[in-house]
């Protein structure tokens, strides 16, 4: 196992590119199971949940060939193993979205078996919902030992009303419906910018989706899917990471292939207390100061606050004077890294949904351990200004997201590198 080793202090300068999403990469190449033809996917980060997402797609029979550092080409033809149809325990168990098969199984080969996702550190993590919504299309849906047993003879439209936001269940309701009979609505979908990425990627494959980017989806049925060549959009967390890491290390970082409109409520936020951004076209400029602000933040759905970067905002606020409140609206008890954070030396106090922070005028760096993967940045950036060396253990999680985070930091001038234990 690796643990990451940081001597904090040093102030990061100089330029770093984004990768493509992780989280628009992964249903898009579920996706893919919908298609007749080979895809040609770029923006493919090289991390540990492209790898899972690999596996579980070559499982069901397809075809996935990384063409070349940041292109995969991911192969399923009409009609050929349709015998295929289960995601199974010992893959899903590594990444919670392989979920995101459900959707487009029951829609191709109109048998899905996938193993139910446990919950996780961030949360419960429920289905029902994604449940809801493809039962109203006509799935029959069951849970046996461990599995979301789901069937279907046909898939015919309907409209849909989702109780509550959900990212992947828009996704998995959105992947049944674009080969289903007829026309399907859902309200109260998801608006993120990687549902978005996926209604694109459907469109550009042939599917008739409209009302993309707004609450209420329109998927009117086709008949099929042709492989197409698509470029995945940046990725905004791994943005928003770098972000604050300019900021906490008072430093000055220009980040290239960023969608800055994908980035409002996080730009908004920073500066607010007090870093300095500047836009321009697809590259963002942010420099740290030597004041800032304290500041309240609540995370919510798009385009509001993600809950992604709320560890991370946690680590910025440790270190600045006056109290800092965030509420967590999407996973309420997301909040494992806050005991980290105080074990180097914040002044943290969670309180139900709430994390009441007082900065502290310095952390110090100690062995922490990451519990998933935002908490492992939040923890790689108060190790960044921390006095003194940080250990911090249980990395994989780290890669499961990013993609070689402590080179790239390091060629911004940071003293960081991966050791063995
Ligand atoms: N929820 C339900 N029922 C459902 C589904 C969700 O009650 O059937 C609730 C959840 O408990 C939560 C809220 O709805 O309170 C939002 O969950 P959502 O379904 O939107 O989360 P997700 O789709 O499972 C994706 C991202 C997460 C990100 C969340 C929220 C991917 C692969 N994962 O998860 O990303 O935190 O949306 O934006 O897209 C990460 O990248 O580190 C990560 C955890």
């Amino acid at each position: 196992m690796d643990k990451i080793v940081i001597e904090g202090g040093n102030c990061l300068e100089g330029s770093a590119r984004i990768n493509g999403a992780k989280n628009a990469a992964l249903p898009i190449m579920a996706a893919c199971l919908l298609l007749n033809g080979p895809s040609r996917i770029k923006g493919i980060p090289n991390i540990v949940d492209i790898q899972t997402q690999s596996e579980i797609l070559r499982n069901l029979g397809g075809e996935v060939k990384k063409l070349d550092d940041e292109t995969l080409e991911i192969i399923f033809r009409d009609g050929e193993n349709s015998d295929k149809f289960t995601a199974p325990y010992e893959l899903v168990r590594k990444m919670r979205a392989s979920i995101c098969v459900l959707g487009p199984l029951l829609s191709k080969r109109r048998r899905a078996k996938v193993s139910y996702p446990g919950g996780c550190v961030i949360g419960q993590r429920p289905i029902d919902l994604h449940i809801k919504g493809l039962s109203a299309l006509g799935a029959q849906i069951e849970t046996t030992e461990g599995y979301v047993n789901a069937s279907a003879d046909k898939l015919v439209g309907t409209n849909i009303s989702f109780t509550g936001k959900t990212v992947l269940g828009t996704c998995n309701v959105m992947t049944a419906a674009v080969l289903a009979e007829g026309t399907t609505t859902i309200e109260y979908a998801a608006c993120e910018p990687e549902v978005q990425d996926l209604a694109n990627f459907l469109n550009k494959a042939g599917a008739k989706i409209t009302g993309i980017g707004e609450s209420k989806l329109t998927i009117e049925g086709v008949q099929e899917l042709r492989g197409v060549d698509y470029e995945i959009i940046p990725d905004r967390i791994e943005a928003g990471t770098f972000m604050i890491a300019s900021a906490i290390t008072r430093g000055d970082i220009t980040l290239q292939n960023v969608r800055a409109d994908h980035l409002s409520a996080v730009i908004d936020k920073l500066r607010e207390t007090g870093v300095e951004i500047t836009i321009t076209g697809n590259e963002i400029r942010v420099k740290g100061n030597t004041v800032y602000h304290a500041v309240d933040l609540m995370t919510v759905p798009y385009p509001g606050m993600p809950t992604d970067m709320q560890a991370q905002f946690m680590a910025l606020l440790c270190i600045v004077e006056g109290k800092s409140i965030i509420t967590e609206k999407i996973f309420p008890d997301r909040f494992i890294h806050a005991a980290e954070l105080r074990r180097m030396g914040a002044d943290i106090r969670v309180d139900g949904p709430s994390a009441i922070i007082r900065g502290a005028p310095f952390l110090s760096g100690t062995e922490v351990m990451v519990s998933d993967l935002r908490a492992g940045a939040g923890l790689v950036l108060a190790g960044l200004v921390a006095k003194g060396t940080t250990h911090i253990h249980r990395v994989y999680h780290l890669d499961r997201g990013y993609e070689r985070l402590e080179d790239r930091l390091s060629k911004l001038g940071a003293a960081i590198k991966r050791v063995r234990v």
